[in-house]
């Protein structure tokens, strides 16, 4: 049988469209050809050989190439100066969306600023979006996600609630799903502090709440958010209080225990 056939047998049809499902998982968004290139593959011979050109002068030192894409520094003072030209979160939102020097932007579909009132007393710092925030523009939006809703419901704050004092703001260290949902990278972490810190400064809520290992590692720059979680901390001049993520709760039922006394620990701090 060929292609063709194969995939116009039932089987062949639900076997085909398990392969595209699977690909979309991983993050591919467009086809760009029916057959596969192999861009390694060197000529043999090259039709056209380039001019050969005259022997370079000898110099006393050699001088350094420039730099083929900028530097993980260029990039921060890149994000750094943008950043700070944000006056408001519109500002802010745009500024990012013209940030080029991130990779995971190239094989995002969508950025995702944030979700909830800015007039929060709670913001929410979480990891990266995932296939269902990067599908929808919105943080929080997949399964850990209603997770996290019904978890701060729970003490009385909703994203949804115009009332500052029973609102929460959410936003993610990374406004770009890396591939595969894989944890950000150091550098991409670094990248983006910059406009986590002035996404901060222009919400001021009272408190801020870090969700998972990414955020600890931006704001607190230490790792291991089960040592971390459930103690106080401050930084960029605010109390600070990391929390495992929803994502490891719905894998980790018993951690939920620890989770609603982190919750319990927030809610006071508020009165
Ligand atoms: N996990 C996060 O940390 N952020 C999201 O927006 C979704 C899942």
């Amino acid at each position: 049988m060929g292609i063709a056939e194969d995939i116009m047998a039932p089987e062949g049809w639900h076997a085909a469209l398990a392969a595209l499902a699977w690909q979309v998982d991983l993050g591919v968004a467009e086809v760009v050809g029916d057959g596969p290139i192999d861009r390694y593959e060197l000529p043999e011979t090259s039709a056209n050989p380039l001019p050969k050109l005259a022997p370079a002068p000898a110099r006393s030192a050699p001088t350094p190439a420039p730099p083929m894409a900028p530097s993980g520094d260029e990039a921060v003072a890149a994000a750094r100066f943008a950043a700070e030209r944000a006056a408001n979160l519109d500002d802010l939102r745009q500024a990012l969306a013209a940030f080029d020097h991130c990779e995971l932007k190239k094989g995002a579909r969508n950025l995702v600023f944030s979700d909830g009132n800015p007039k929060a007393r709670v913001l929410i710092l979480g990891e990266a979006p995932g296939r269902e925030e990067d599908l929808e523009g919105r943080p929080f939006v997949g399964r850990a996600g209603q997770l996290l809703d019904r978890m701060f419901a729970a003490i009385g704050l909703s994203r949804s609630s115009p009332d500052p004092a029973a609102a929460v703001y959410i936003t993610n260290v990374m406004p770009w799903r890396p591939p595969q949902n894989r944890d950000p990278e150091a550098n991409e972490i670094a990248m983006m502090r910059p406009f986590v810190e002035r996404h901060i400064a222009l919400v001021d809520p009272d408190v801020i709440v870090l969700v998972g290992n990414t955020p600890l590692q931006a704001i607190l720059n230490t790792k291991g958010i089960l040592r971390a979680r459930g103690t106080w901390a401050t930084a960029l001049g605010k109390p600070v209080l990391p929390m495992t993520h929803p994502a490891y709760l719905l894998r980790n039922p018993a951690a939920k225990r620890e989770a609603w006394a982190d919750l319990l620990n927030l809610k006071a701090k508020l009165r």
